[in-house]
């Protein structure tokens, strides 16, 4: 088996807030995040496949349609987007690193590793999201 990734970025807005708290504590436990309209970072997506390479292409995947996917499922919902207000899983769920990695995998996993026409194919293995180049959030699936 062999792991194969591909990066792509996209830019977001998001804020932390928990509705179940007072403003006083939002503000002390997510402090400038906590501010309600907002702030942008630009992520960065890394999605890794896991399989065999195919006796004749070589790929494990086609690196073109792991590139749609992705624009497909992630960039085209989170892309420019004001993540608590417009992408519907975080209307409840504060769109942190480690959320916004493991929704990205829920939107991928229901379409990579599914196969077409019951051919093998390569699985989904891991997302990384990184917020900034120096913290990111991984995700596996599971527990
Ligand atoms: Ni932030």
């Amino acid at each position: 088996m062999i792991e194969l990734t591909r990066r792509a970025t996209f830019s977001a807005s998001h804020f932390y807030w928990n509705e179940e708290w007072t403003v006083e504590k939002n503000e002390q436990v997510f402090g400038r995040c906590a501010r309600r309209n907002g702030h942008g970072h630009n992520y960065t997506l890394e999605v890794t496949v896991a399989g065999e390479p195919d006796p004749v292409t070589g790929f494990v995947v086609d690196l073109k349609w792991l590139k749609d996917v992705m624009e497909r499922e992630v960039l085209d919902a989170y892309d420019h987007r004001h993540l608590n207000m417009e992408v519907a899983e975080f209307a409840k769920v504060i769109p942190t690193t480690e959320n916004i990695a493991i929704a990205a995998w829920t939107r991928l996993a229901g379409v990579i590793g599914q196969g077409v026409n019951g051919t093998a194919v390569a699985q989904l293995s891991r997302v990384r999201v990184y917020e900034t180049p120096e913290i990111f959030a991984e995700y596996r699936g599971g527990q």
